[in-house]
C-alpha cells in the first residue's frame, strides 16, 4: 500500500465521533496525575468500545483493568437498559479518580467498581457475561480468558487489548513478554469455542465471539 499509515490513522480519527467533554476531562486528569497515562484507551479506542458495546447491548459486562475508568465510561454507554458493568482495578490509589468520574457520569448504579486482584474478584461476581474486556496484567491474559470463557453467553463478546505488543509479535524471536502474548493469540486461534479476529488498531485489539 502506497500511503502513510500515520495519515490514514489521523484521517480515521478525524472521522470518528469526538469524545464527550467529561471523557476529555478524564483524559487530561489521567495525563496529569498518573504515572503511566499511556495505558488509557483514549478517544479512538474508547469510541470503538462504545460502538461495540452498543451493538452487543450486554446485560452483564466485565472489564478487567479499570485504570482511571475511561473505557468504563464508554462501555457503560452501550449497556442494555438495566445492564450492569463490573470493572476491576488492582491499584486502589486510582479509586479517587475512578469514583469521581463514575459519579459525574451518573453511572453509580450501572458500573460496579471492584478494587483488588481480578483473579480473586472474578469468582465473586455472579452470572453469565455478554461482554468481557480484558485489559490488565498481560502475563495473566490466558488465565483471565480461562476464568471467563465458560461464563460467557453464546454470542457473547470477549475483547482483549495490546495483542500486537508494539508489533513485536511478528518478529522471528520473542522476548519473554512477547512470547506470552503470542502464545495467548495462538491459544485463542486454536480455541474451537470461539470465532476470533485481531484488528490492527492501536496496539492490537482481539475480538472473540462465543459460539
Ligand atoms: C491498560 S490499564 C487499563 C486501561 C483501561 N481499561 C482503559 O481503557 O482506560 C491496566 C490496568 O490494569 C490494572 N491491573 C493489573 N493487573 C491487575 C489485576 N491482576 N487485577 C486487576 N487489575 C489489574 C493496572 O493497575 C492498570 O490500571
Amino acid at each position: 500500500m502506497n500511503f502513510s499509515q500515520k495519515k490514514i490513522v489521523k484521517y480515521c480519527e478525524d472521522h470518528t465521533t469526538a469524545a464527550s467533554a467529561l471523557a476529555n476531562q478524564l483524559e487530561r486528569e489521567t495525563n496529569l496525575k498518573t504515572l503511566a497515562p499511556q495505558m488509557i484507551s483514549g478517544e479512538y479506542q474508547g469510541r470503538l468500545l462504545q460502538i461495540l458495546c452498543s451493538i452487543a447491548k450486554p446485560k452483564l459486562a466485565l472489564e478487567i483493568g479499570t485504570f482511571t475508568g475511561y473505557a468504563s465510561l464508554h462501555l457503560a454507554e452501550g449497556l442494555k437498559e438495566n445492564g450492569i458493568l463490573h470493572t476491576i482495578e488492582a491499584n486502589k490509589e486510582l479509586a479517587i479518580i475512578i469514583e469521581k468520574y463514575i459519579q459525574e457520569a451518573g453511572l453509580d448504579n450501572k458500573v460496579i467498581r471492584h478494587y483488588g486482584d481480578a483473579t480473586d474478584i472474578i469468582p465473586t461476581i455472579e452470572g453469565f457475561f455478554d461482554l468481557v474486556f480484558i485489559d490488565a496484567g498481560k502475563r495473566m491474559y490466558a488465565n483471565f480468558y480461562d476464568m471467563v470463557i465458560e461464563r460467557i453467553n453464546p454470542g457473547g463478546l470477549i475483547i482483549v487489548d495490546n495483542v500486537l505488543w508494539s508489533g513485536k509479535v511478528v518478529k522471528t524471536t520473542h522476548d519473554k513478554d512477547t512470547k506470552i502474548i503470542h502464545d495467548f493469540n495462538d491459544k485463542i486461534q486454536n480455541d474451537p469455542r470461539v470465532d476470533n479476529i485481531i484488528l490492527p488498531i492501536r496496539d492490537g485489539l482481539l475480538m472473540a465471539v462465543k459460539k
